[in-house]
């Protein structure tokens, strides 16, 4: 096994070195969608098929609204694990889409994924798939092995059961890898409500994928917009 100091490991030093928080950085970063397949969701019973759906795109649109290099790859999708969504692909043109076509399960050993995710010269990278025990963590795995800093969206990775998805996560986070939602990336690419992307490009993503965080936008603007106090309102101010 190769081995190098990576934020991850050097994070888990934490108690000896003091602690330094490994944060995303939408320079440093590659978005993976990995076997968000129409078939391989039928798998998934650990969220509805309305929230990881919802999910799945979100984690795409990532890609678009941070503009990140995005890798998109599929695992027998002429066969039963069936297509990636149209919106996914429409959503990436100009991606690189490897068809693992009845070959490796683990997407880095295919030499051509390999080389896509090498080629973004990127050394963070933000994965979601279809299972979390298999797709997500095998991978996620690989790249921590390989001296990648990962962040595994844990919104959009599905997989039959909460306890195959607890397993899964505990296994990535012992080897340093980043357990995070959508929300979570979202913040820490943006990092400040002031940047490009920030406020008017993230809110307009939250409104379409993440509506309890716009409810409370929409909620502010409409009254500061046309809002007056009702009685009994003024007092709880
Ligand atoms: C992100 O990385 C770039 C170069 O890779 C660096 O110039 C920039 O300062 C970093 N941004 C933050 C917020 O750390
Ligand atoms: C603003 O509020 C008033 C009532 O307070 C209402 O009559 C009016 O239609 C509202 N305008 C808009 C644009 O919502």
């Amino acid at each position: 096994m190769k081995f190098s100091l990576t934020p991850a490991i050097l994070a888990s030093a934490a108690f000896v070195q003091g602690f330094t928080f490994d944060r995303l950085n939408k320079s440093d970063a590659a978005l993976l969608v990995v076997d968000h397949q129409i078939g391989l969701s039928q798998l998934v019973r650990d969220y509805s098929v309305v929230e990881f759906r919802n999910s799945i795109l979100a984690h795409a649109a990532l890609g678009k609204v941070f503009d990140l290099p995005t890798i998109l790859t599929t695992s027998a999708d002429t066969g039963p694990n069936g297509a990636l969504p149209k919106e996914i692909i429409e959503m990436h043109p100009e991606a690189p889409f490897i068809h693992r076509q009845g070959e490796v399960v683990d997407a880095w050993d295919n030499p051509d994924f390999r080389a896509a995710v090498k080629a973004t010269g990127k050394k963070q990278i933000i994965l979601a798939g279809i299972v979390t025990e298999v797709c997500t963590s095998f991978l996620a795995l690989s790249l921590i092995e390989e001296g990648y800093d990962v962040w595994a969206n844990t919104d959009a990775s599905g997989t039959f059961n909460d306890k195959l998805a607890a397993d899964a996560n505990r296994r990535m986070e012992q080897a340093g890898v980043h357990l995070m939602g959508v929300f979570g990336i979202a913040m820490d690419l943006m990092r400040d409500w002031r940047n490009t992307p920030g406020a008017a490009e993230v809110l307009p993503y939250l409104d379409v994928y993440l509506p309890q965080y716009s409810l409370v936008a929409r909620a502010h603007g409409y009254a500061v917009d046309n809002g007056t106090l009702i009685p009994g309102e003024a007092q709880l101010l």
